[in-house]
């Protein structure tokens, strides 16, 4: 192993663990614009997961831009490396036996597969929670919008700031056409089948 890095073998494996908490762990990765439903749909999702008796755990832009990654910010790298690192801390999460929930809009096609491979395919559950960007916009729920047509916050995503759509995502919402409760239940109807496997 390069670095002289011998990675320790633990006594409690990650079977003991699943078995411990009778759940398999997944990563519930939802995607989208700002202003799209992401945290609010998660938020729902993970509540009802909870209410069944998984143990799971959220992560979102607030909870990780003011901690974990306050010192990066919007540009492609700093985006990149949100994402790497937040893909990373998934993994342990995973390895915990939790089921993870996050939430960040996650632009770029190649980070997102980047993540899905470094927790293994299977255990990646795509959640593109779609909306168009006029609707977003319309919303503009944090005023973010605004600021960035008047140029006052740059690189925002949609606006100067690209975002690359799911092409195949394992579950695909429209929030601007969808009642909340059906969003929640097209993705936990979807989870739970995998989280019993
Ligand atoms: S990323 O692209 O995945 O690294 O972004 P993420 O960590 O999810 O953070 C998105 C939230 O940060 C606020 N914000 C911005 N979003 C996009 N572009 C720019 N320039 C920007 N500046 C601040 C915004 O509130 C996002 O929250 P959501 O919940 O998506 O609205």
């Amino acid at each position: 192993m390069g670095n002289h890095i011998h990675p320790t073998e633990f006594k409690i494996s990650k079977a003991d663990r699943r078995k411990r908490l009778n759940q398999n762990p997944k990563l519930i990765w939802f995607t989208g614009l700002s202003g799209s439903g992401k945290s609010t749909i998660a938020n729902a999702v993970e509540a009802r997961l909870f209410e069944k008796g998984h143990m799971t755990f959220s992560m979102d832009g607030d909870n990780i831009r003011t901690g974990l990654c306050k010192d990066l910010g919007f540009s492609d790298q700093d985006r990149v490396e949100n994402i790497r690192r937040i893909g990373e801390v998934a993994k342990l999460m995973l390895d915990a036996g939790l089921v993870v929930i996050s939430s960040f809009i996650s632009p770029f096609k190649s980070e997102r597969k980047l993540v899905a491979e470094l927790v293994e395919e299977e255990n990646f559950i795509e959640v593109f929670v779609d909306c168009p960007l006029e609707v977003c916009e319309q919303r503009d729920v944090k005023g973010l919008y605004k600021k960035a047509r008047a140029g006052v916050i740059k690189s925002f995503t949609g606006i100067d700031s690209p975002y690359e759509k799911p092409e195949n995502p394992a579950v695909h919402i429209y929030s601007d056409q969808e009642e909340l409760q059906e969003s929640v239940n097209k993705v936990i109807e979807f989870v739970l089948k995998k989280i019993a496997d």
